[in-house]
């Protein structure tokens, strides 16, 4: 073997992603699985997360991340992972004078603050454990207004996170703990198959991405594999886009 090419072997690690069963969770579990980890697939949707653990040889979990003490609970039951994918999210497009509260809420409960309560309820063994690494999906929203929808509870949401990362990767570093973002652009999964469908959103999506096409979730799964495995070892507090090259313009 080339040196340092076995850097990339998950072999004998353990992953838990949220989210799991579908998209690029799905793709990501896939991946994790493929480079050698034996992976733990949680979702709110149980019957897909125990279709996709099936096809992966792993295991699944019902892990809802808006409940701290449902994630308490399992974290305690889990034991240190070595890789803690935060991938569950969810979308709600409409213009920012309109918005429900009761939207804003759940959009930001669940992608800013499902996110820092799997990390830190995941993230305590790993930290005691002195070892491990944690992977959020973020997304480009994080990083600009993407256009033509509006999807004002999404964008600061993803934003968060990426501060989130870069806090936690702080805190954590002395403990030999990483964490890490990585931000996605327009990826094929349901959570797009609404904007996919109206020509007028979808063909400014593809317009304003240079490689002018949606990412397939597999192309976003082996960033996560990279990040997640020894060959990342001096990468933290990073957010890494995975674009077609949207921010690029
Ligand atoms: N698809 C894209 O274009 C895109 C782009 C950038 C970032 N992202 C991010 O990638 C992540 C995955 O998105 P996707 O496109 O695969 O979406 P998806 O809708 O295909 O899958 C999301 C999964 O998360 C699960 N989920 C939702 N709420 C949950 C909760 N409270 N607890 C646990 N699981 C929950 C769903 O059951 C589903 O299995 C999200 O964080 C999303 O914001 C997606």
């Amino acid at each position: 073997m080339v040196k340092g090419i076995d850097r990339f072997s998950l072999d004998g690690k353990r992953a838990l992603v949220t989210g799991g069963a579908n998209g690029i969770g799905k793709a990501i579990a896939a991946a994790l699985s493929a480079a050698g980890a034996r992976v733990i697939v949680s979702d709110l949707d149980d019957a897909a997360a125990r279709a996709t653990a099936a096809e992966l040889g792993g295991e699944a979990l019902h892990l809802d991340v808006t409940d701290p003490g449902g994630v308490e609970a399992v974290a305690a039951e889990t034991g240190a992972l070595d890789i803690l994918v935060n991938n569950a999210g969810i979308v709600h497009n409409g213009p920012a004078v309109e918005i429900a509260m009761e939207d804003w809420h759940r959009v930001l409960d669940v992608n800013l603050t499902g996110i820092f309560t799997t990390a830190r309820c995941f993230g305590r063994a790993m930290v005691a454990a002195g070892k491990g690494s944690v992977v959020s999906i973020s997304s480009i929203c994080g990083h600009v207004p993407v256009w033509p929808q509006p999807q004002i509870a999404y964008n600061a949401a993803k934003a968060g996170v990426n501060l989130l990362t870069k806090s936690l990767a702080a805190e954590w570093a002395a403990c030999g703990v990483r964490v890490n973002a990585i931000a996605p652009g327009y990826t094929a999964t349901d959570l797009t198959l609404a904007g996919r469908s109206k020509p007028e959103w979808f063909n400014v999506w593809l317009e304003r991405t240079p490689m002018g096409r949606l990412a397939d979730p597999d192309e976003i799964a082996g960033v996560a594999v990279f990040l997640a495995s020894d060959a990342a070892s001096y990468v933290t507090g990073t957010v890494l886009t995975v674009d077609g090259g949207y921010t690029a313009l």
